[in-house]
């Protein structure tokens, strides 16, 4: 009995191995993203009454009416149009299954699809699910920036899709119009469609978000990917969704009937309180993040390492050679064990793991008294 051919080659995620070697030093885990704080109670009581009022069986497929709803009156805006719950909206089990539901649901095998890399740690696994040919951009530091050249050599007639993340995990950077504005361009010129994973969308700090299904004649080739687990800090929850048009939607609900169906009611009715939340619960968000943000770039920088200030999400990217390790794995074991702190090792996130041997990944989605003890170890260095 043995792994298949098709995810033999993904192993143990990156994030087990860390957490369980942070457990056993006991150290801070700044490696993980999610908040170590509760999700809003009015997202939980909506959740709890929904328990309570017997919504018990089996929702609609494509997500309950109340929240495709929900989604539609946020995102409509956002969006710059108005959008159909019926045909152009559909909840999954996170973005995660979104993702999956997307390549299931949109890619042929033999197709191509850009990752631009570092990636989430899902793509490739994702790709080889449906015998994609992964094709990699580079997104490099200082300022993480994609490379048009480097962009428009992996595209190919045979290319089918790009995957887009905005804000980016792990650099923290935020696309802008012109790089989303190349992007678009060799989608039209390529017939490819993008898929968007946007789920740090309501973490940015310095520009604004630009969606790219909003960049001119864009919507009709875009499928646009969320959740509530950062914006709402449940990661727990694991309610996603899938914004498109109907030709996208319907590929990818064919994957996502036979995936999943659903997800279940009463998270999804929590979701409909979330993402009812008035302007200021999102702009408390960013300002508390912005706070933990500098608290952490700062104590970085001040233990040595050379942080690179992120735009958005709440993870900061960091080069830690002047410690002269080996690699990333050598540098983060030796804060697990020696400093007492967790991170993760970037260059799972490349192609070629040499790309990434010079960076460390921390998460700063923790309490700042939790931070402020992690700068304090970092200060061991
Ligand atoms: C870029 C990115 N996409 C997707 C996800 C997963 O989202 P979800 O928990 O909604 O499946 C994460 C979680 O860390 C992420 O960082």
């Amino acid at each position: 009995m043995s792994i298949s051919r098709r995810l033999s080659p993904f192993g143990v995620t990156i994030f087990t191995e860390m957490t369980d070697l942070a457990a056993a030093h006991d150290a801070i885990n700044l490696g993980q993203g999610f908040p170590d704080w509760d999700g809003p109670d009015f997202v939980k009581e909506a959740a709890v009454r929904s328990m309570e009022g017997g919504h018990d069986q089996y929702p609609a497929s494509p997500g309950i009416p109340e929240l495709r709803a929900a989604l539609a009156e946020r995102y409509g805006p956002l969006l710059g149009r108005e959008l159909s719950p019926g045909s152009e909206i559909t909840v999954t089990s996170g973005c995660t299954e979104a993702l999956t539901a997307a390549f299931l649901g949109l890619i042929d095998p033999g197709n191509e699809v850009i990752l631009i890399e570092p990636y989430y740690d899902s793509y490739p696994v994702g790709l080889a699910l449906v015998d994609a040919v992964p094709r990699y951009v580079t997104l490099r530091p200082p300022d993480f920036r994609l490379d048009s050249d480097e962009l428009r050599a992996a595209f190919s007639p045979k290319t089918r899709a790009i995957v887009v993340n905005t804000p980016h995990n792990p650099t923290g950077h935020v696309f802008d119009r012109s790089e989303l504005e190349t992007i678009a361009g060799l989608c039209h010129t390529y017939d490819a469609v993008a898929i968007t994973d946007e789920v740090y969308e309501d973490i940015v700090f310095e520009p604004q978000h630009t969606r790219l299904a909003t960049i001119d004649g864009m919507w009709d080739r875009t499928i646009t990917l969320s959740s509530i687990g950062k914006t709402y800090s449940l990661t727990g929850w694991k309610v996603g969704w899938a914004i498109g048009p109907p030709p996208l939607t319907a590929g990818l609900r064919a994957a996502h009937q036979f995936l999943t169906f659903t997800t279940p009611t009463p998270v999804q009715h929590g979701a409909v309180a979330a993402v009812g939340a008035p302007d200021e619960f999102y702009a408390e968000l960013r300002a508390s993040y912005r706070s933990r943000r500098d608290l952490l770039v700062d104590g970085l920088a001040a233990a040595g390492l050379s942080p690179f200030r992120p735009q958005g999400t709440y993870f900061v990217m960091a080069d830690h050679t002047a410690f002269g390790f080996s690699d990333d794995r050598a540098f983060c074991r030796h804060l697990i064990e020696k400093v007492g702190v967790a991170a993760i090792p970037p260059s799972v996130f490349y192609h070629r793991p040499e790309d990434g041997a010079s960076l460390v990944r921390f998460a700063f989605c923790k309490d700042e008294n939790t931070l402020r003890e992690a700068v304090d170890r970092l200060s061991r260095l």
